[in-house]
């Protein structure tokens, strides 16, 4: 027997050297043996196999693929069975097209397994807000099913690139801190933070979307398998709304109508699919908030973390709209939280604006972006996805009825008034629409973040914030 020791369960590179060198010496599969040392330099137990010559081969790399998803397997065996299909390509240099041999099957199996895992990684690591000395930390702590941090933490890189997070789970951790991955030890549930208002968003989040309807418990747990539930905070509703589902499922057939939440809600949606929508009307902004979490008016729920909807209540007088959710509402589901909404709110209070006397929203309900380097860049949404969004936002008009629309920027002038907008030509005046509507137009808040220099910032600054007390006289 010949054993090869490697430094960790993920070594790969130790296996494919130590495996290499077994094959070249003739060291047949029953007699290798591949461990999981604890630290130590050496490779071979007891020196390396000799050979005569270095022989060079090359391994396909169908099965190099294969290997790099197996080892990540929990399984005690898969550098055995790995070894086995790298000795059986000598003869069989296609043997890995040959789905029906017994070895081939079984590394198709765990394979499959190993991207099930990650794919449920992406799916149900949930991360809590933490403070450190450098500021806002996100942390989740996550259970696998097979070792496949490594392989995933870079989804959650590219997806939070803008976060400070760290993942932590038995098998190690993973942490970005907004430019560089470093992965570090197993780590246990006791490092990761207790509760925070996060976990309120995924049981809100979860409910909405659950529709009683369509529950079947056989499929509902495979797509979200009980080993995940204990550390999903959504999944301490799921005995509760399991045994509601029956009464809430009679309450809708025998509802007239379809109504507005159980449609909204699909499981499976394709890309874009307006007629799910189409003939509903949201009869509160909670309908239409739930609404837009499921919406596929347009393709841009895709990339987008959640939904956000318009903040205030129904009673509000003024109704503002902005453009669409930036990075930093994407992530807080909330409308203007970043650097405009800071700019907006001091212009608000310069002008003697209460913020939480207005309801305020966007024309596009999710962000629009591009990947740049470790950013997510905004892009500004095109005048088909601003048409689609006008669902929404006609519903929020019906619902709050404003007496005066506030638009800030040619997005939302786009949106409100239903024409291409000129806005420093419109700008500050009411329009009243033909169907009584009173629209005033303004910059939007960017607009002069983007500004370069401070005496055009602290020009145009003034114009704005003169056009928002003109939309308090106009209320
Ligand atoms: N810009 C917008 O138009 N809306 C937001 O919510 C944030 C930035």
């Amino acid at each position: 027997m010949r054993t090869a020791i490697l430094t960790d369960p993920l070594d790969f590179d130790g296996w494919r050297t130590a495996a290499r060198a077994f094959r070249l010496a003739g060291v047949e599969p029953a007699q290798a043996r591949f461990v999981v040392g604890s630290g130590q330099a050496a490779l071979f137990e007891n020196g390396g196999p000799s050979f005569e010559k270095d022989g060079a081969f090359t391994a396909p790399r169908a099965f190099l693929e294969t290997a790099k998803d197996l080892i990540q397997h929990r399984s005690e065996d898969r550098f055995d069975l790995m070894y086995r299909l790298l000795w059986r390509l000598r003869d069989q240099p296609d043997l890995m097209a040959v789905l029906s041999d017994p070895d081939v099957a079984e590394a198709a199996d765990r394979m499959k397994a190993v991207r099930r895992a990650a794919h449920k990684m992406k799916a149900f690591v949930r991360f809590r807000q933490t403070e450190d000395s450098q500021g806002e930390h996100w942390v989740a702590w996550f259970e696998p099913a097979h070792r496949v941090l490594r392989t995933t933490a870079p989804f959650f890189a590219r997806r939070f690139s803008t976060m400070r997070w760290t993942i932590l789970t038995p098998d190690g951790t993973a942490t970005w801190d907004g430019g560089l991955m470093r992965f570090g030890p197993a780590a246990d549930r006791s490092q990761a933070p207790a509760e925070d208002e996060m976990e309120a968003f995924w049981r809100t989040y979860y409910a909405s979307t659950f529709n009683p309807a369509r529950l079947k418990l056989k499929a509902m747990r495979s797509e979200m398998p009980k080993r995940y539930w204990k550390n999903l905070p959504e999944a301490a509703l799921i005995p509760e709304l399991t045994a509601a589902a029956a009464v809430r499922t009679d309450a809708m057939v025998s509802q007239p109508a379809p109504q507005p939440n159980a449609r909204f809600q699909r499981a499976r949606a394709p890309l874009v699919d307006r007629a799910a929508t189409d003939d509903l009307v949201p009869e509160t902004l909670a309908d239409l908030a739930r609404g837009v979490q499921g919406c596929r008016r347009c393709p841009l729920w895709r990339d987008a973390t959640q939904g956000v909807c318009g903040a205030g209540g129904q009673a509000a007088e003024l109704m503002v709209v902005g453009e669409q959710p930036g990075d930093r509402e994407d992530l807080a589901g909330q409308p203007f939280v970043g650097p405009a909404g800071q700019l907006l709110d001091q212009a608000m209070v310069e002008a003697g604006l209460d913020r939480d006397a207005l309801y305020l929203t966007n024309a596009v309900k999710h962000f629009k972006h591009e990947p740049r380097g470790k950013r997510r860049l905004h892009k500004t949404p095109n005048a088909g996805e601003v048409q689609a969004c006008r669902w929404w936002l006609d519903h929020e008009r019906r619902l709050v009825k404003p007496r005066l629309i506030l638009a800030l920027g040619a997005t939302a002038g786009l949106a409100v008034l239903g024409r291409k907008v000129a806005v420093q030509t419109e700008r500050g005046a009411v329009m009243t629409q033909a169907d009584g509507t009173r629209v005033l137009l303004t910059v939007h808040p960017s607009y002069l973040l983007r500004l370069p220099d401070a005496e055009a910032r602290t020009r145009e600054r003034a114009l704005f914030v003169r056009d928002l007390r003109a939309a308090i006289h106009a209320v």
